[in-house]
């Protein structure tokens, strides 16, 4: 229904609160998507025809609670502010096998183990502020477990995530001084937020600063997320029942195809599994490589989803939709693409890639003309830079908008406060440092039995961080 609508893409559902006042953020930030007509390609006077893409960004919580009142309204229990979740603490699913959840399009048992972990944590924050302020109602306690919980996202993505797929120093301290500040986390907790974005960190600012343009992510970001080359053939099943090894590595029990973890068939799939293993098992399971020829091929024949997660009949393309859309949109090209974020583009095929093959290929396709290069396979065939999971060119994107997602939104700076979200709610988002501290908070078994890493982003079984004398700010990157 919403299909070809030029006013609902991926800023309009931005947000960590949908509330009136909320909407008028995304009424103004509507016209000022880089999405828009004028940018179009010559001919296409609507969004793209074969639209399917709205909504599938997970960056705020509508992933929880999805991104429109009735889906809202359908997950609420509207008891003491909690979401419906089953006896077992499992997702509920219809008549039809769809998840009660909040973005279910496109979905697939990975997302859905993280819907459940964070339906806990809103849960429990509900709990906690229950307990602590009994005069609140159900809807108060729901507003502010919302937004506890959309922040908590938000950190870990910052200060756990980010940091993971850009295994650096460098990295970890900017994120850590996005979050933080220079002055860091315990001087924070103690005094509160002093100084400016540099020195106390972006969350916690007096006002937000979003650069003259109202809150909204780039049709930029959501071309270097498209990162579907990082999901696997098969899911490796783990015994979580054996005895953990030294390096806590479960046995394996069998490979499960991904194309059984998808859609409908991976619900199915999933009731079998039970959360505690898949989790165990994605934790134990390195990403595939956001390199050329890694796509998986499992996504070439794809049963794609409406919005209510119900199955369309037509199977698509996955990557060639991915290019197409690109150009559609008329996203530029790799080499106008770096150049506008003022990186030096490439004049031959030889400052892209070293591997021979792949110079031969692009060869094939774009012959000389290096400006005809999608920016989807640059991202791929760019050489990385050590230690990085993602191209030079996406890690700008990346660190500008890690950064614009905290500075412009008010719930992180003007109105990151005890008024918005309680004393209690306000602790819990500063005492939650990682993933690792929501599952252990909810399925403490397999994190004390099964992790040994230091963060659950990091394959399960790999060695915990040595610990480094030198202070995080002043270590030298090497
Ligand atoms: C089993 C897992 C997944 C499935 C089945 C899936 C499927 C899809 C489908 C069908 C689309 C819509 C294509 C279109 O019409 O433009 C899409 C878009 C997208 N996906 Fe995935 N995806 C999966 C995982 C991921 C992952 C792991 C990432 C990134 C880390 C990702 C990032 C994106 C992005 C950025 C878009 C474009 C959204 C937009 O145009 O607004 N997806 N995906």
């Amino acid at each position: 229904m919403l299909d070809a609508n030029l006013r609902l893409n991926l800023a309009s559902f931005v947000t960590t609160w949908m509330e009136p006042e909320c909407d008028k953020f995304i009424m103004a930030a509507i016209n000022k998507n880089h999405f828009d007509m004028d940018k179009r390609v010559k001919g296409a006077k609507t969004a793209p025809l074969t639209g399917l893409e709205e909504n599938l960004v997970r960056w705020d919580a509508s992933v929880i609670y999805g991104s429109n009142g009735e889906v809202l309204k359908r997950l609420r229990t509207f008891k003491d502010g909690k979401i419906k979740i089953s006896e077992e603490g499992e997702l509920l699913h219809n008549e039809n096998g769809i998840a009660v959840s909040g973005d279910v399009r496109n979905s697939w048992a990975g997302v859905s183990t993280l819907q459940t972990l964070f339906v806990h944590e809103h849960n429990s924050v509900c709990d906690a502020l229950k307990k602590n302020y009994p005069e609140l109602d159900d809807k108060e306690i729901y507003r502010h477990a919302r937004l506890v919980t959309s922040a908590v996202i938000a950190k870990i993505h910052t200060i756990d995530w980010t940091v993971e797929l850009l295994k650096t120093d460098t990295l970890l301290a900017g994120m850590r001084v996005n979050w933080y500040g220079l002055l860091g986390k315990k001087f924070k907790d103690t005094f509160g937020h002093v100084g400016g974005a540099i020195l106390g960190g972006l969350v916690g600012l007096k006002r937000p600063n979003n650069h003259g343009v109202p809150y909204s992510l780039t049709e930029e970001f959501v071309s270097v997320y498209r990162m579907h080359s990082l999901l696997p053939d098969n899911l490796q099943l783990r015994d979580i029942s054996a005895t953990p090894d030294p390096n806590k590595s479960p046995p394996l029990i069998k490979e499960i195809p991904m194309k059984n973890l998808i859609g409908l068939e991976g619900e199915k799939t999933l009731t079998k599994i039970g959360v505690a293993s898949q989790i165990v098992s994605m934790g134990h399971q390195a990403c595939g490589t956001l390199e050329l020829w890694n796509y998986p091929m499992w996504l070439r024949d794809l049963i794609p989803q409406n919005l209510d997660g119900s199955e369309r009949p037509d199977h698509v393309d996955l990557p060639v939709l991915e290019i197409y859309r690109d150009r559609e949109r008329n996203v530029a090209r790799y080499n106008q693409f770096r150049r506008a974020l003022l990186l030096i583009p490439i004049s031959k095929w030889e400052d892209l890639t070293d591997d021979k093959e792949a110079i031969e290929v692009l060869e094939d396709v774009y012959g000389d003309d290096v400006e005809e290069l999608d920016l989807l396979v640059g991202l791929m065939a760019e050489k990385k830079i050590k230690g990085f999971a993602i191209s030079e060119t996406a890690f700008i994107i990346f660190l500008l908008m890690a950064t614009r997602r905290l500075e412009a939104d008010r719930f992180f700076t003007s109105n990151f406060n005890e008024e918005t979200y309680t004393k209690k709610g306000l602790e819990w988002v500063n005492s939650t440092e990682s993933l690792k501290d929501v599952i252990d908070r909810h399925y403490p078994e397999i994190t004390l039995k099964w992790l040994n890493s230091s963060s659950a982003f990091s394959v399960w079984d790999s060695p915990p961080n040595t610990s480094n004398s030198i202070p995080l700010y002043l270590r030298v990157p090497h």
